[in-house]
């Protein structure tokens, strides 16, 4: 068994719901997606090479198209029916393509100005899987592109860990009941989801060696964080 099957049976599954669901499992997520693409440095015709990272449904490579029109952008992912309604999202924009593929053991096959992510990386298990990939990912930029991801973290201590978990039901519990949320996505993220502390993954990225790095964007449990090559 490789460790993202349960990952890619879950996404497989929920493809045809995700669009719906991401917006009432994740606080704020449009405003978190507006935050990812703002932080992009360049020109919105810089004709810029991007690759998101677990694409999903495609719906921040479509934020980022309607953004940057001559931006050839790859979708990767290792759900083939996410990659299908990411097709589908995005059938009205060129240079687009899709990868069928596990970060575990993606090459990067080309180098990018922009390397962006969202809620998909906090699926790599341990530290070091996630500290190696930020590593893969600095190899792929170009110098003076950019990483940055936007995803669920671990407070810093047991007491605002807590605080998260509470402002994340309180969230859902908009429109979710809160036996549902105890019920279903609460166990479903302690399965399957390996977030790490938002100030480890800046000092992985330090250590790696980029630079200007900086979160752009928070609520509890959520961040945008990145920085340059
Ligand atoms: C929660 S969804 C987020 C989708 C999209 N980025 C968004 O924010 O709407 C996570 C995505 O990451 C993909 N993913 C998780 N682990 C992966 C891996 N090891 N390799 C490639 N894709 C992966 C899943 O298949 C899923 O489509």
């Amino acid at each position: 068994m490789k460790k993202s099957d349960n990952v890619k049976a879950h996404f497989e599954k929920e493809a045809h719901e995700f669009d719906e669901l991401i917006l009432k499992l994740i606080p704020y997520y449009e405003e978190m997606i507006n935050a990812l693409i703002s932080s992009i440095p360049f020109d919105s015709d810089d004709s810029i090479k991007v690759i998101d990272l677990g694409c999903g449904t495609g719906t921040i490579s479509k934020s980022l198209k309607e953004k940057f029109k001559n931006a050839h952008v790859t979708c990767l992912d290792l759900a083939d029916n996410m990659l299908q309604m990411a097709k589908i999202k995005l059938n009205q924009y060129k240079d687009v393509e899709y990868i069928s593929g596990d970060f575990y053991n993606f090459g990067f096959p080309e180098k990018y100005e922009v390397i962006i992510s969202s809620l998909a990386l906090h699926h790599l298990v341990t530290d070091d899987d996630k500290k190696g990939f930020y590593k893969k990912i600095y190899n792929a930029l170009n110098q003076g592109g950019v990483f940055f991801n936007a995803d669920v973290v671990l407070g810093s201590n047991n007491y605002l860990q807590h605080l998260y978990i509470d402002k994340w039901k309180e969230f859902m519990n908009k429109s979710i009941s809160m036996e549902e949320i105890e019920e279903k996505w609460i166990p479903a993220a302690e399965d399957e989801d390996h977030p790490a502390k938002l100030v480890d993954h800046l000092k992985w990225l330090n250590e790696i060696g980029f630079r200007d790095i900086d979160v752009v964007w928070k609520h509890y449990g959520v961040a945008v964080y990145g920085g340059n090559k």
